[in-house]
């Protein structure tokens, strides 16, 4: 008896979004039943939960569920008197930690991206300095929409609004795919980490390389190799999303909010990263660097003889992440990838220790269907403390929150070591 009233005590102290002001934003898809579950799973877990419902959102919930489950007048109208001199949605808007916008109907994702303020929820949204979550929940057709996908796409790497990915299954009509609503835990436990988390990742100025170096031959011809950047970029997104000060160094020309420093070959990103490494806390580099680059650069287009063969002369490469191993500081973290054909947990170990890292995540290239090019990979993650951890196919989206994760985990360890 005593045993059980000491478990009760310990889940009721766990609450880990206590002093959280959330914002739920419903808008009107069937998904909308589930914010009831919800409501009552963020104010359970000590959340102080305002329910914003759009008038279509009201054809599926009432506000008075809300209302009633989170303890907490439930919001609708975008006009109207409040009883309080100052307008609702800014009062709200200033006071949420955190805004969750589940479900998210397409029509809601439109809004969003083009900053439409035709209801209370999306002008709240527009008010507010609070991190922004996402859950879309559609049917999966309208989910493969290019304008849904565009706009999603503003809406992470403009906005820096993080998305709770639909999962796979049956949905309400019928249709199979993905455009089911994530599970309510799956939300809660996301909320949770950014709001635990983000302290940890918030002001960090986080350096990440991506995509394949190119080393020219003659003004026409090049050695390179099959990085597409997807890795560094999907990275440099989610570090961003989660408030760090991001910098791509990349070989792939991207448009974001955050700055990218475009460069072609070893000698450019050499002097690229070594240009921002002071100011980093951590360095992740994705990159796939060339070993070797032509001795000689031909300044004209070198012309077909006679001869059947071509010699072509190559030197080695500077290795960036070798010389910055040495000289990092002790605050810096430093990931490296590396990319094996065989033996690959011993291959990565030793370039872990060669290279002085503090983690490597080794990918097998020769497994079909991921690592370069691909939207997945598979990776194990070696760490100097000697963790391992595999992480089997999944998007590198998903590899990289992961890394988040450890990347946060670490500084905030070292925030708790007392500097000597
Ligand atoms: O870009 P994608 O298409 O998404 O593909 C992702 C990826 C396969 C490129 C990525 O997952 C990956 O494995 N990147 C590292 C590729 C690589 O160059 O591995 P490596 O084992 O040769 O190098 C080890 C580490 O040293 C890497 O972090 C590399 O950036 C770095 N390096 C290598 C050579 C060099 N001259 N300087 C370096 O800094």
């Amino acid at each position: 008896m005593k045993r059980a009233r000491k478990r009760e005590e310990t889940f009721e102290k766990f609450n880990p979004l206590e002093n959280k002001t959330i914002l739920l934003g419903i808008s009107g898809g069937i998904a909308a039943y589930k914010a009831c579950d919800l409501a009552s799973m963020l104010r359970r877990s000590g959340a102080d939960v305002h329910a914003v419902l759009t008038k279509n959102a009201k054809e599926f919930i009432t506000p008075l569920s809300l209302q009633t489950i989170t303890r907490n007048p439930s919001h609708c109208e975008q006009y109207g008197a409040n009883g309080e001199w100052r307008p609702e949605h800014i009062d709200l808007a200033k006071r949420a930690d955190l805004i969750i916008i589940a479900p998210a109907t397409a029509d809601m994702l439109a809004k969003l991206a083009t900053g439409i303020c035709d209801e209370l929820l999306t002008t709240m949204v527009l008010a507010s300095k609070a991190k922004v979550m996402i859950a879309p929940a559609m049917n999966p057709t309208m989910m493969e929409h290019p304008s849904v996908v565009h706009n999603l796409e503003i809406l992470q790497n403009r906005y820096r609004y993080e998305v709770i990915p639909p999962e796979f299954g049956e949905v309400a009509c019928g249709d199979w795919g993905s455009g089911k609503m994530a599970s309510v835990e799956t939300i809660v436990a996301a909320i949770a980490s950014r709001l635990v988390s983000h302290g940890a990742m918030s002001g960090k100025h986080i350096m990440v390389t991506a995509g394949g170096t190119r080393e020219p031959i003659d003004p026409v011809r090049f050695i390179g190799n099959r990085s597409s950047g997807k890795m560094g970029i999907a990275m440099a997104d989610a570090a961003f999303a989660r408030g760090a000060d991001v910098t791509l160094v990349s070989t792939v020309e991207v448009d974001r909010a955050y700055p990218v420093i475009l460069v072609e070959t070893a000698f450019e990103m050499q002097e690229a990263v070594e240009g921002e490494f002071d100011s980093c806390d951590a360095l992740v580099m994705t990159a796939a660097v060339a070993d070797f680059r032509p001795l000689s650069v031909s300044t004209n287009k070198i012309k077909k003889t006679e001869s059947e063969d071509i010699n072509l002369e190559l030197t080695k490469n500077p290795d960036i992440l070798d010389l910055l191993g040495r000289v990092k500081k002790k605050h810096q973290v430093i990931i490296g990838f590396a990319a094996e054909s065989e033996e690959l947990l011993s291959n990565a170990s030793q370039k872990l220790k060669r290279k002085n890292l503090d983690v490597i995540v080794g990918n097998d290239i020769t497994v079909p269907d991921i690592g370069f090019g691909s939207d997945d990979n598979a990776v194990v993650i070696l760490s100097e403390d000697g963790t391992r951890e595999n992480l089997t196919r999944m998007p590198k989206r998903a590899i990289a929150e992961h890394l988040c994760d450890l990347l946060a985990s670490k500084f905030a360890a070292m925030e708790k070591t007392p500097a000597r």
